[in-house]
């Protein structure tokens, strides 16, 4: 699904998200804050959006996704200390406690097991290590919610078949983020994978949740 939209894929993401995702991912590179040559892995990197942010900052970072199409549209631009890597997030192809930070942005979601993708991203991470996981999430406010529900279940697909050939996968998109767990419970996920201190905090009234962890040790 992601190889037949990845040539529209960021073009659709700042028309759908009305532009929001520039303000998300800018969040998430602070979070992530691998500055001073720090190694990320940016898991789901999809076409190396979000990574992009990172090695500006003075990371280096491992764009990893199992999508050869996105890869390639990401790889057309390379950019200094960025690299792109084909592996799956349920058997990363990396060693133990490669990493400084892992984090993963809208990927968690489309993982076909989110424990084990959970385990593999803790494997990966040096005892002491930062998880950032930038996902879409649930209004607190019901009526709030119910709204935004309306707008995935409506507009969202409308506006999509419009722009992309491949309007199925925004019917995907949809409903995919209804069925996501809510803050609390992906929280409590989180933590059952053995990572500690988490926490999160919500972007644009809960559209977005941005979760943190530390790696124990
Ligand atoms: C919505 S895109 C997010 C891309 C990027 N992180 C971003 O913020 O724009 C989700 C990505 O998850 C990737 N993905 C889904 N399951 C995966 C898996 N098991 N291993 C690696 N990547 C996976 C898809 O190929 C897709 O590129």
């Amino acid at each position: 699904m992601f190889d037949r939209v990845a040539e529209r894929y960021d073009l659709l993401n700042d028309a759908l998200s009305l532009g929001m995702d520039h303000r998300w991912r800018r969040a998430v590179a602070r979070a992530v804050d691998g500055g001073s040559g720090q190694l990320v892995l940016d898991l789901a990197a999809g076409t190396g959006t979000s990574s992009r942010a990172f090695v500006r900052r003075g990371a280096r970072c491992v764009a990893c996704d199992f999508s050869l199409g996105m890869l390639s549209v990401g790889a057309r631009k390379p950019a200094a200390g960025l690299a792109f890597v084909g592996g799956d997030a349920l058997v990363l192809p990396f060693r133990n406690e490669a990493f400084d930070v892992v984090t993963i942005s809208f990927g968690l979601r489309n993982v076909a097991d989110t424990g084990q993708a959970l385990r593999e991203l803790l494997r990966v991470t040096r005892p002491g290590g930062r998880l950032v996981i930038c996902e879409f999430s649930h209004l607190p406010v019901h009526r709030l919610n119910d709204l935004y529900e309306r707008y995935l279940a409506g507009v969202l697909p409308a506006v999509a078949s419009r722009l992309s050939r491949n309007a199925e996968a925004y019917d995907y998109l949809a409903e995919s983020i209804r069925d996501w767990p809510a803050q609390q419970v992906l929280a409590g996920q989180i933590a059952a994978a053995g990572w500690s201190g988490v926490s999160w905090r919500n972007l644009t009234l809960g559209v977005v949740a941005l979760h943190e962890a530390r790696r124990p040790g």
